[in-house]
């Protein structure tokens, strides 16, 4: 198995995408009819919350960002594209096929905040969406959607393309404004948070792609549409990518609130041991708990949904993540730059049977200390996997003899997630 997201097209759409439905336009021209205060609410109406991962709600993002001054008059809004998470590929498919409805979301976030530039940072993998990207955003000068009176005569906004260049941390919203002013994609210590200062200090909105294209739907169908959909606390429906021990891998849509084993069904792969929701950073979930709701309040993600067949090695999938995590760590703080190391050749202990109780124990409060004393959340969540599969899966580790794995298992057919 490899965690590493493949950067190439080909992800199949499996179920109807509402967001395929949405007029192009109609959110734009509903939201140049309200004042800008009346955007915000309606996104802060409609209860969407940040579709990366974290959740953080968008239109309380927005007022702030519109409220905190602006010394010299500018703000930003920034998509963040460098959709890097092993196991997540919606944002690449929504760019390849819906590209203007994310375009136009950023333009919302513009007349709502007060902005006059937006910067779609692509990661660096997706290269091959460079041109289409190009030529959408050419278009929309040209339709008068972008450029001189965008937002309405004498009011600009336009954006912009910026490439990264394939490190994973540029995907951690300080780490991409750092990039952005052609600086070593580093995070910054948080707070001040961007919507404070941002990209050169000012007001700065950093959304996810799929954020972006939900606010144009928000806007064209009315908050109360969305708010209808999901749970109470997790509005909307939710892309989902769906990889590893499953017939149909590919991206899919359910309401906030779906139970695991329902996408399982969906993808062809009931007979799981288990799941990573969340991808590399995620949390590995057993099939006793495949009634858990994907959301915010039970189990949240950005989109990854991984699938662990009845013959995976467990321990094989963590040593993978943690050799990610150990590569792409920017190696900052300490805790990051030698705890993934350290846990990586834990697991190989692990694998190896040569691991002891007192050791694994070592390597619980490491993990635990990485999740509270990184600095940001690649250190942060990196040790999640490996920890989630000691609570769940740790009676059956050999600990001190020759035994290699989590559980003595048939040699599984390598694939790609
Ligand atoms: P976070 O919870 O610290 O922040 C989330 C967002 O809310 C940020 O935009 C932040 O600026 C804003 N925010 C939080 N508190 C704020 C405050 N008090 N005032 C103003 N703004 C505030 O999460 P973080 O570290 O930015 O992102 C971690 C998440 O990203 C994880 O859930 C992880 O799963 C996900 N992730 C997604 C990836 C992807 O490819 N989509 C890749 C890697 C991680
Ligand atoms: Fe860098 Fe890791 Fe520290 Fe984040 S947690 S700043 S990636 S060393």
């Amino acid at each position: 198995m490899t965690v590493r997201t493949p950067s190439t097209p080909g992800s199949a759409v499996r179920t109807p995408l509402t967001l395929a439905d949405v007029e192009v336009g109609a959110g734009l021209r509903a939201a140049l009819a309200m004042a800008p205060s009346d955007v915000v609410d309606a996104v802060t109406g409609s209860g969407l919350k940040g579709r990366g991962g974290a959740g953080f709600p968008t239109g309380l993002k927005w007022a702030l960002a519109a409220g905190a001054p602006a010394p010299d008059g500018r703000r930003y809004v920034v998509c963040n594209a460098d959709e890097g998470e092993p196991g997540t590929f919606k944002d690449r498919v929504l760019l390849a096929e819906l590209a203007d409805l994310v375009l136009e979301g950023m333009t919302i976030a513009g007349h709502a905040i007060g902005a006059a530039e937006g910067i779609l940072y692509l990661r660096g993998e997706y290269v091959y969406l460079r041109e289409h990207l190009l030529t959408r955003l050419a278009a929309r000068r040209t339709d008068g959607l972008l450029g001189a009176d965008a937002l309405g005569p004498g009011a600009p906004f336009d954006i912009r393309l910026h490439l990264g260049s394939g490190a994973y941390v540029c995907g951690e919203e300080t780490a991409l404004l750092e990039s952005l002013e052609g600086r070593r994609g580093e995070p910054r210590n948080r707070p001040p948070f961007p919507v404070i200062s941002g990209l050169h200090g000012a007001p700065t909105v950093v959304n996810n792609v799929e954020t972006f294209a939900w606010v144009t739907a928000i806007l064209a169908r009315g908050p109360e549409w969305f708010a209808a959909i999901g749970t109470d606390r997790s509005t909307g429906p939710k892309l989902l990518s769906v990889s590893g021990d499953v017939e149909r891998p590919g991206v899919y849509e359910f309401p906030l609130g779906v139970p695991i084993g329902e996408v399982l069904a969906a993808a062809g792969g009931l007979d799981a041991r288990a799941v990573i929701v969340g991808g590399a950073a995620g949390r590995c979930v057993p099939a006793t708990e495949f009634g858990r709701a994907i959301s915010y309040e039970d189990v949240a993600t950005g989109g990854a949904v991984i699938v662990l067949g009845p013959d995976r090695d467990l321990l094989e999938a963590a040593e993978n993540i943690m050799s990610f995590f150990a590569d792409e760590s920017c190696g900052q703080c300490t805790p990051c730059r030698v705890g993934n190391v350290k846990i990586l050749e834990g697991i190989a202990m692990l694998r190896a049977g040569t691991c002891t109780a007192e050791h694994l124990a070592d390597l619980e409060r490491l993990g635990a200390t990485m999740q509270v004393a990184s600095k940001c959340g690649l250190g942060q969540s990196s040790p999640n996997v490996f920890l989630s599969i000691l609570e769940h899966f740790g009676d059956e580790l050999v600990l001190t003899g020759t035994a290699p794995t989590v559980r003595t298992v048939p040699a599984a057919t390598p694939r790609a997630v």
